[in-house]
């Protein structure tokens, strides 16, 4: 069986640090730390402490703070459904309430879609409209290829991987989302419309954020689902034959590695391409969305006569994160697994560089990636996508309930509202793909689910942990039951 199910919180700790240590800047104080137990407590104290600025500290801005868009008890993210349940005062809706304000957001597009004004190309460009995204397993999605177009960037974060100001990394990702989101006026002026975060603070924020969610990659060649659709799902996706879905050359493991550089790359697949975008089709002067860089073009957009700034690459993300994280890409212009997985039939992903087209001046050659699944086969793929995301929420459900488990009432509970959430999800992305292939899976995920609740409204510690434990051990069983072990070699000849 496959080590999905990582139910040992200081295990997870550890990998995180092991992982920080290794590839990522961390503070002085760390390193300088004598022995392992005290770099390992030092770890977790700016870990909490970075928990703590994500959701409190406005950086004397706006009153928005990092949990105003990445949500703790929605993955990190923020959706149309989600927004739609905030109360009009929320900081979110700014740009509704604060005349100054007034244009720091589309807010009828904030609404409908979810999406947020981001001056990738530099406050002296256009903005463009860019979903929020999860910030999970941010540990194996960000070290880039060697460079791209020539440019070198440390990280690659945001949507086309050149959203972080300065080196371009992680850390300081931090400064550049202040500066764009949390100013008092659009005048941006630092010390007066907001304060820049100190040193302290980015540490704290990036221990915070590397933190989240996965630390390591799947293994899917080795990994076998008892259900035949998911696993026929698997075997498409996972493959870069033609007649599947080729998915792993740019998606190796379901994360966001090409499975040729091992590295997490930047791809033109054209989604920006796709006809009657529900987005264009509500606000007919959307700004097209370049993607890296910032060079002018002419020749963007549906029509191929838009401006826009950039290379037309998109940063490839991971998708073991995606089923309960929809809408999706980098504009939220699909609302389901299943039309992001049949989006790489359309006619836009089949002309971009992406799919390696026909050269139309060389009758010998061919699209290497015209994809075609039928939409059996995009049911499948995308019933193995809900799969592993299930197993993913299960896991940091399992990894939340043992924390809590050794904590009084009041962090206790706050750590449970959250695994809760994560349960939920595991329920909902099982469910929505509508046929179940694994129903047991979900009767067990219910029956923990209302363990949580109990628990969660028991004063009795005691009660709450016998609670708890059942609930790990019920959510462990319904993952367990969506694997099967690998089969025998079968010998043929
Ligand atoms: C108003 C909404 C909003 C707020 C507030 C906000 N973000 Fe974001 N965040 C976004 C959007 C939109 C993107 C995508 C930007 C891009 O594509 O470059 C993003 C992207 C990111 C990413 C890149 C993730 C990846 O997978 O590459 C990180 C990291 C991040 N934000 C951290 C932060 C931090 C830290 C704060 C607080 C200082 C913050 N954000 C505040 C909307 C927001
Ligand atoms: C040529 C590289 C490439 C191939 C092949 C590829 N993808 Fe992607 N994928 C990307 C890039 C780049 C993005 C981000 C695109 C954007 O937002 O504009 C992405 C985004 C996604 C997303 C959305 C994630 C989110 O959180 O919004 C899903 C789902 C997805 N891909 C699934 C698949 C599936 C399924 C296949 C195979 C049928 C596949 N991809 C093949 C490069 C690729």
């Amino acid at each position: 069986m496959p080590p999905i199910l990582k139910t040992n919180p200081t295990k997870t700790l550890l990998l995180t640090f092991l992982l920080l240590s290794g590839s990522f800047i961390i503070s002085k104080t760390t390193h300088a730390a004598p022995n392992r137990q005290a770099r390992h407590d030092i770890f977790k104290a700016q870990i909490a402490k970075g928990r703590d600025l994500f959701v409190n500290e406005t950086f004397s801005g706006n009153g928005r703070t990092c949990s105003t868009c990445h949500r703790l008890d929605n993955n990190h993210t923020i959706d149309p459904k989600y927004i739609a349940r905030l109360p009009d005062d929320d900081p979110l809706f700014i740009a509704e309430t604060n005349p100054e304000l007034a244009a720091l957001e589309q807010p009828k597009l904030l609404r409908q879609f979810g999406l947020i004004l981001a001056n990738i190309d530099g406050f002296d460009k256009p903005a463009v409209l860019r979903s929020v995204p999860h910030l999970l397993a941010l540990g194996t999605t960000i070290t880039p290829e060697e460079e791209f177009e020539g440019r070198v960037v440390k990280h690659a974060v945001g949507w086309s991987a050149d959203g972080s100001p300065g080196n371009g990394s992680l850390r300081s990702f931090t400064t550049g989302a202040v500066m764009q989101h949390m100013p008092k006026t659009l005048n941006r002026e630092e010390g007066i419309d907001f304060r820049l975060p100190t040193d302290d603070e980015l540490d704290a924020l990036e221990a915070y954020m590397l933190s989240l969610g996965r630390t390591e990659d799947l293994d899917l060649d080795n990994m076998y689902f008892s259900s035949p659709i998911v696993q026929k799902g698997r075997e498409l996706f996972h493959s870069k034959e033609p007649g599947t879905g080729q998915c792993k050359g740019c998606h190796l493991n379901a994360g966001a590695n090409s499975s040729s550089s091992l590295q997490n790359g930047n791809r033109n697949t054209g989604v920006d391409n796709m006809p009657d975008s529900p987005l264009k089709l509500v606000w007919k002067k959307t700004p097209s969305d370049g993607g890296f860089g910032g060079d002018e073009r002419n020749d963007c957009g549906w029509s191929a006569q838009e401006t826009c700034y950039g290379n037309n690459e998109f940063n490839m993300t991971s998708v073991v994160e995606a089923a309960d994280t929809a809408p999706f890409f980098h504009n939220n212009s699909v609302n389901t697994i299943e039309e992001a997985v049949a989006f790489y039939n359309s006619n836009a992903f089949h002309a971009s560089p992406g799919a390696n087209p026909a050269d139309p001046n060389d009758p010998e050659s061919v699209c290497e990636r015209c994809i075609h699944l039928e939409p059996t086969q995009v049911t499948a793929i995308a019933l193995f996508l809900r799969t592993i995301n299930a197993m993913e929420n299960i896991r940091s459900s399992n990894d939340l309930d043992w924390q809590a488990y050794s904590q009084k009432r009041k962090p206790r509970r706050a750590l449970l509202k959250l695994a809760i959430a994560e349960t939920e999800d595991a329920i909902e992305v099982l469910e929505g793909g509508v046929i179940i292939p694994n129903p047991q899976s979900v009767q067990l995920l219910h029956k923990a689910l209302s363990h949580q609740q109990e628990a969660l409204y028991t004063p009795i510690s005691r009660q709450a942990r016998n609670l708890l434990k059942q609930a790990i051990e019920y959510k462990q069983q319904a993952n367990d039951l969506l694997l099967k072990e690998a089969p025998a070699a079968t010998n043929e000849d």
